[in-house]
C-alpha cells in the first residue's frame, strides 16, 4: 500500500510556508489505518520490546494500536498539567512552538526496553525530548518507529543513531 496516498498535504498550516501532513485522511480508512499499523508492526517485531511510549496527541494513535498489535503495554507522554500522578518533565522546542512534556514517574521500570512510536519526525524535538524523560526513569530505548519522516529536517541527527523505522519519507 502506498500510505502517502491517503496523507493529505495541507499548504500554509498552522504557519505560513508550513506544508502539514494532515495523516486523518489515513486514519479514518479503516483498511489504510489497519494496514500502516500491521506494516510498523513488521518493521519493529524482531526487537525485544516492553513497552511502546508515544507522545500526546498522534503519537496516541499510532503507538496504543501498536502496543496492541504487538501484545504489549503503551505509556502516554503528554503536555505538561495532563497527567494525574506524578511527573517528571522537560521543556523542549517544536517545527513551530514551545512546550513541556511529561511521563509518570512510575510509568517505566529501571531496564525496560521502550520503543517511542509517534506519527511524524520532523525537527526530532519531541523525540529527543521522550527520550530524555524515558531515559531519566532508566528505561532503555530500542528505537522509534514513525508513519511519517520529514528527512530535510534532519530531525534523525538528534537521535544519537537511534534506530529509527519510518513507513513514508518525505
Ligand atoms: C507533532 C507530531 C509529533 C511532533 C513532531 O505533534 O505529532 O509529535 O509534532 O515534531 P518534531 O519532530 O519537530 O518535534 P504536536 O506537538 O504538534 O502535537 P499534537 O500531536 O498534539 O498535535
Amino acid at each position: 500500500m502506498n500510505f502517502k496516498d491517503y496523507i493529505r498535504v495541507i499548504p500554509d498550516f498552522p504557519q505560513p510556508g508550513i506544508r502539514f501532513k494532515d495523516i486523518t485522511t489515513l486514519l479514518k480508512d479503516g483498511q489504510a489505518y489497519r494496514a500502516a499499523i500491521d506494516a510498523l508492526r513488521e518493521l519493529v517485531k524482531d526487537k525485544q520490546i516492553d513497552l511502546i511510549a508515544g507522545p500526546e496527541a498522534r503519537g496516541f494513535v499510532i503507538g496504543a494500536p501498536l502496543a496492541l498489535a504487538l501484545g504489549i503495554g503503551f505509556v502516554p507522554i503528554r503536555k505538561s498539567g495532563k497527567l494525574p500522578g506524578e511527573t517528571v518533565e522537560a521543556a523542549y522546542d517544536l517545527e513551530y512552538g514551545k512546550d513541556r512534556l511529561a511521563i509518570h514517574s512510575d510509568a517505566i521500570k529501571p531496564g525496560q526496553k521502550v520503543l517511542i512510536a509517534d506519527d511524524l519526525l520532523a525537527t526530532g524535538g519531541t523525540i529527543s525530548t521522550s527520550i530524555e524523560l524515558i531515559n531519566r526513569l532508566g528505561g532503555e530505548i530500542v528505537g522509534a518507529a514513525f508513519l511519517i519522516e520529514l528527512s530535510y529536517l534532519n530531525g534523525r541527527d538528534k537521535l544519537n543513531g537511534l534506530d529509527v523505522a519510518a513507513l513514508v519519507t518525505y
